[in-house]
C-alpha cells in the first residue's frame, strides 16, 4: 500500500515511468508479393551485399534453383561467392567468424532465421534506419539497434542520413526503388525462414480442387445409395 501511495505521488509529482523515457522506434511494414521473383531479387541483394559477412546456413545453393527457378549459371555468377562452394551444401559465408569478430568487435550472426527471431517489419526498418554518427566506429549508427557493430552496407544505395532524417548525402538510387530493395531482401529473409511457405501456397489450390471434386463425388454417391433404400424400402412395402 506504501509503494502504490509512492507510486502515486510521482506520478502526479511529473516523474515518467522508466519505460517511456526513451520511445522505442516505431516498425514500419513493408509491402511485397512474397512470389519468386521478389525472393530472387532479394537473394541477388543478399549476395552483392551481405553474403560477404553472414550465412545463411540452413539455405542450401540447391533450393535457389528447385524453389526459386534459378538456373545454374545465374547461381555461380550471382551467388556462389566462396570459391570452394557445392551446390548441395549451406550458404556459408566466406569471411571466418573469428576475423568477424576481431574486425567488427562482433561476429556478424546467421541469417537464415533471423525473421522469426526478429519479425519481418523490425528487419525491413532496420534496413532503413541507419544514420550518420561520428561516434562509432564504423561513423554510423542505427535508430531500431542502438550502437550497432555493422556498417551501413546500403550506403551507396541509400545515401547518408542524418539522424533526424535530413539527407547529408544523395544515393545511386531513388527513396522509392531503395524502398523496394529493402523489401526484397526482407521477402528473402522471409523466405529462408520458412521455405516450404512457397511450396505449401502452390500446393493450395489443388487442395482445394481435390476436395471440390471429391465432395461431388461423394454426393454422387450417396444420391446413388439412398436412390436404391428408398426404392428398396417401396417395394418391401408393396
Ligand atoms: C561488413 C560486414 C557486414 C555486412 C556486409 C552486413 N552485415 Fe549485417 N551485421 C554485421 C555485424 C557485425 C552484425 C552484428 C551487429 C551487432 O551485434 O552489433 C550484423 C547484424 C545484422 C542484423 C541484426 C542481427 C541481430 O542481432 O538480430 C541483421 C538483420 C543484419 N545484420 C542484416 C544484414 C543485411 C540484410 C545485410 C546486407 C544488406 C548485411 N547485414 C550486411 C556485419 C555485416
Amino acid at each position: 500500500m506504501r509503494r502504490l501511495l509512492l507510486v502515486a505521488a510521482l506520478a502526479l509529482a511529473g516523474f515518467p515511468p522508466p519505460a517511456a523515457a526513451e520511445a522505442a522506434p516505431r516498425l514500419e511494414a513493408p509491402h511485397y508479393d512474397f512470389d519468386r521473383a521478389t525472393i530472387r531479387k532479394g537473394a541477388e541483394l543478399f549476395a552483392q551485399r551481405c553474403f560477404a559477412c553472414h550465412s545463411v546456413a540452413h539455405i542450401r545453393y540447391q533450393r535457389l534453383e528447385t524453389d526459386l527457378g534459378m538456373p545454374l549459371g545465374t547461381l555461380e555468377d550471382d551467388i556462389m561467392l566462396p570459391s570452394d562452394a557445392r551446390i548441395h551444401q549451406g550458404m556459408v559465408s566466406a569471411m571466418r567468424p573469428q576475423d568477424a569478430a576481431k574486425w567488427f568487435g562482433v561476429a556478424p550472426p546467421d541469417l537464415t532465421l533471423e525473421a522469426r527471431y526478429r519479425g519481418i517489419d523490425w528487419i525491413y526498418t532496420y534496413l532503413k534506419s541507419f544514420y550518420r554518427d561520428p561516434k562509432r566506429p564504423t561513423g554510423f549508427n542505427n535508430h531500431v539497434f542502438k550502437n550497432v557493430a555493422m556498417p551501413d552496407v546500403l550506403e551507396p544505395l541509400q545515401g547518408i542520413l542524418a539522424a533526424d532524417g535530413r539527407v547529408i548525402k544523395k544515393g545511386s538510387v531513388s527513396p522509392q526503388q531503395f524502398d523496394r530493395d529493402a523489401a526484397d531482401i526482407t521477402a528473402w529473409l522471409q523466405y529462408t525462414s520458412d521455405p516450404s511457405k512457397l511450396e505449401r501456397e502452390a500446393l493450395g489450390p489443388w487442395v482445394i480442387g481435390f476436395l471440390a471434386v471429391f465432395t461431388l463425388l461423394a454426393y454422387a454417391l450417396k444420391r446413388v445409395v439412398w436412390r436404391r433404400v428408398h426404392r428398396g424400402a417401396s417395394q418391401a412395402g408393396s
